[in-house]
């Protein structure tokens, strides 16, 4: 599995796996700004032999790393592939002090995944979701700066 950088060419796939799997699936337009503009974002991709398999939008804004959205495609979802795609998105922090996210508070998965990371709920945002299902808003706070920060 090899992680690179999303571009605009990538969006099209990527589109189609955000539909399938978000009950409010983030816009091209949405994307479009993070490959394209925000200064403070990495727009990453996870790919095994030239597929798309899941990828993460996520922005450094001074101490926070905030993971905006993370995704692994249906068919490879639970087969630990989240696991080690976090682990190197979490490798990316750079000197960020904690990474805070939001989640669906019945993604059981997602949030067993977090947990799994050191993530704790630090506060729930009630109809946060279109919805109107609660966010939980949880956070890692890092301990130590990675030896080797790739961007
Ligand atoms: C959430 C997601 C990224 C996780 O990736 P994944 O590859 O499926 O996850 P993994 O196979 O690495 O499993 C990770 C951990 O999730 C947890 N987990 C899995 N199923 C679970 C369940 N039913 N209940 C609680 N925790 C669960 C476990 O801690 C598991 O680790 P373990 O097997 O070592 O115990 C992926 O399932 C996904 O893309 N889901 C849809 C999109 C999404 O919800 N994104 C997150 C938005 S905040």
């Amino acid at each position: 599995m090899q992680i690179r950088r999303m571009t605009e060419k990538d969006l099209d796939q990527v589109l189609i796996i955000e539909q399938q799997i978000f009950p409010d699936p983030w816009s091209r337009k949405s994307f479009e700004y993070e490959v394209t503009q925000n200064a403070f974002g990495i727009p990453l991709l996870l790919e095994k032999a030239g597929d798309i398999i899941g990828y993460a939008i996520v922005w450094r804004v001074y101490e926070e790393f905030h993971i905006a959205n993370f995704a692994i495609k249906p068919e490879y979802q639970g087969k630990k592939i989240g696991t080690q795609f976090l682990e190197s998105i979490l490798s990316l922090r750079g000197s960020c002090k904690f990474a805070l996210l939001e989640v669906r508070e019945s993604n059981d998965r997602a949030i067993g995944l977090y947990e799994k990371f050191g993530f704790k709920t630090i506060l729930k945002r009630p109809r946060y979701y279109r919805n109107g299902e609660t966010a939980l808003v949880m956070q890692k706070i890092f301990s130590e700066t990675p030896q080797t920060v790739n961007k």
